[in-house]
């Protein structure tokens, strides 16, 4: 379980997040949902460790941050963190990039690493690029080696910044519906960030709705469909 109690942030001496309180479940996929600049980065960086804010951020009781400080650096955290543009290694092939974290750790040998990443390979169905560029594949299939780079590695929880953003619609429906199969398959913990509101309702299991750094409302895609909320209704508008 993750979580924020009573975080403050600011840049400079503009507040992005006041006095948010905020609980992620284990094993679920929650969706932070908010319009550009609403604060949904913010609280994803803040969750893995890439910024220090007021307040407290707790995984699996453990605390990560404390009032400005971080306690505990993001590669300790045990999470895989996916940005909109991936940062795939261009000199590197698919399985190199992949590997790379691995080989990294030095925690085991060259035949289980190769095992491990054809294992991820296969679960998408890009055996056959594993000797490919990042430049030789679509952009479908680069978010998904993104994705196995993180997974190899086998976090407990898995933060994705827009990482369909730049894809077609058919696309982004097939990745949607792998990002649900690897969840239950990898027992992972996701948090989903997105502006796309039709993106949060084919995935989600819970919804955070976010205005400028607020939570407006929290539920499952039923009840936020069905939300009261003023905000809510208007942003689910657009
Ligand atoms: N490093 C930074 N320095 C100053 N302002 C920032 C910085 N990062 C984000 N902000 C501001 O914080 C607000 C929330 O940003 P962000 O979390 O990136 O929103 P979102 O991901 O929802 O689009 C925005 O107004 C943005 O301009
Ligand atoms: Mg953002």
């Amino acid at each position: 379980m993750i979580e924020l109690k009573n975080i403050h942030k600011s840049y400079g001496n503009k507040a992005i997040i006041q006095n948010l309180d905020l609980i992620i479940k284990d094993n679920e996929l929650t969706c932070l949902l908010g319009s550009s600049g609403s604060g949904k980065s913010t609280i994803l960086r803040i969750i893995a460790g890439l910024e220090a804010a007021q307040g407290d951020v707790t995984i699996d009781n453990k605390l990560m941050n404390h009032n400005n400080e971080i306690l505990i650096p993001p590669h300790k955290r045990n999470l895989g963190f996916i940005f909109q543009d991936l940062a795939l290694w261009p000199h590197f092939t698919v399985f190199d990039n992949i590997a790379f974290g691995l080989k990294e750790q030095k925690k085991i040998s060259t035949e289980q690493i190769h095992d491990k990443v054809m294992e991820m390979l296969s679960f998408f169905d890009l055996q056959e690029h594993s000797d490919k560029y990042p430049n030789q594949l679509s952009g479908g299939q680069q978010q998904l080696v993104a994705i196995s780079r993180s997974l190899v590695l086998e976090p407990k929880i898995l933060l994705m910044d827009e990482p369909l953003a730049n894809l077609d619609v058919k696309l982004k429906r097939k990745i949607l519906d792998l990002i649900k199969k690897l969840k239950s398959e990898f027992n992972l913990t996701i948090v989903y960030v997105t502006h796309d509101h039709k993106e949060a309702f084919a995935i989600a299991d819970n919804i955070i709705i976010l205005n400028k750094g607020n939570i407006e409302a929290i539920g499952n895609v039923d009840e936020i469909k069905n939300s009261e909320n003023e905000f809510t209704k208007y942003f689910l508008e657009y």
